[in-house]
């Protein structure tokens, strides 16, 4: 991990209140796996930095792309940087889904909102080790659906929206029965969608990646612990910031 002044070279809105950001240093060479994540110090105004997954790297160019949508004051004062303008950097950080030890043929990838941007890297990375990937995006409408033409780009694609605005309605939940023949799952969104993924995929080897709320970001202050779930596990507790965000479903509560 290492802190770095990164140059934007793209800032596009491109869903309701989502925007890509394209950032330029050296740090892209240093990302290790999918579902890594940088921390933002978005300006002096803020105290702790915001996580943002990392959704695409180019090692050609020396980028990251960011997919974040505005959830609050900083990343609504984020939206304001211009091209040309450098961000505080701190990353990659955390553990990903580990790609090089996966013995995975079809792969079903399971995405909600602020949680699909991480699982485009490692559609990527799965696609390029020559595994089949089908993913299942869910959104709270049409207006805030992105990313699902380059998600069919590298597989068959399923679009869940509340409102039924597009795809079928409701939640992923609800299409993971259209789909079969998957032999490993991997999962990011809100904890209440991975929950009832946990337990609509209960038997099948999965990974989970928890977007939850945090501090330092360097395992340095107990704000992002989750609760072990073997009671006999000598720690009893893991931190979604360096021992994830990426975990096997079986091994924390949610
Ligand atoms: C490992 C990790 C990866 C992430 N990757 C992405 C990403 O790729 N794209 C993206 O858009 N967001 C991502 N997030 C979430 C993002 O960090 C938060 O949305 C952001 O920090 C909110 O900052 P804010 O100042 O705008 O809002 P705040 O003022 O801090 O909060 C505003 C509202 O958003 C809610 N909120 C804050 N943090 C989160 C969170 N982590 N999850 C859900 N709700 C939250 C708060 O409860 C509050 O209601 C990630 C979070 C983590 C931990
Ligand atoms: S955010 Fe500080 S320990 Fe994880």
């Amino acid at each position: 991990m290492q802190r770095e002044w990164m140059t934007i070279v793209a800032h596009q809105s491109i869903a309701s209140q989502t925007y890509l950001l394209e950032l330029q240093g050296s740090l892209p060479q240093f990302v290790e796996t999918p579902g890594q994540f940088v921390h933002i110090q978005v300006s002096d105004d803020f105290f702790l930095r915001r996580p943002v997954s990392i959704a695409d790297v180019d090692s050609d160019k020396g980028t990251v792309t960011l997919l974040y949508k505005v959830m609050g004051k900083g990343t609504d004062a984020l939206t304001r940087k211009k091209i040309g303008d450098k961000l505080d950097v701190l990353g990659p950080s955390g553990t990903g889904f580990p790609i090089d030890k996966l013995t995975t043929n079809k792969a079903l990838l399971i995405g909600g909102g602020i949680g699909v941007p991480p699982l485009y890297y490692l559609a990527k990375n799965l696609k390029s080790k020559g595994m089949e990937v089908t993913s299942i995006l869910g959104f709270r409408s049409s207006e805030d659906v992105f990313f699902t033409e380059k998600f069919q780009a590298l597989g068959d694609v399923h679009v869940a929206t509340n409102d039924g605005s597009m795809g079928t309605r409701g939640f992923v939940t609800d299409v993971i029965p259209q789909v079969d023949g998957y032999d490993t799952y991997f999962s990011c969104g809100p904890t209440v969608m991975l929950k009832g993924v946990k337990e609509q995929l209960k038997g099948v080897p999965g990974y989970i990646s928890i977007e939850e709320r945090m501090g330092c970001g360097v395992g340095a202050c107990f704000a992002c612990v989750v609760e072990c779930a073997d009671e006999e596990d000598a720690k009893g507790y893991r931190k979604i910031c360096s021992d994830g965000p990426v975990f096997r479903p079986e091994e924390v509560v949610l």
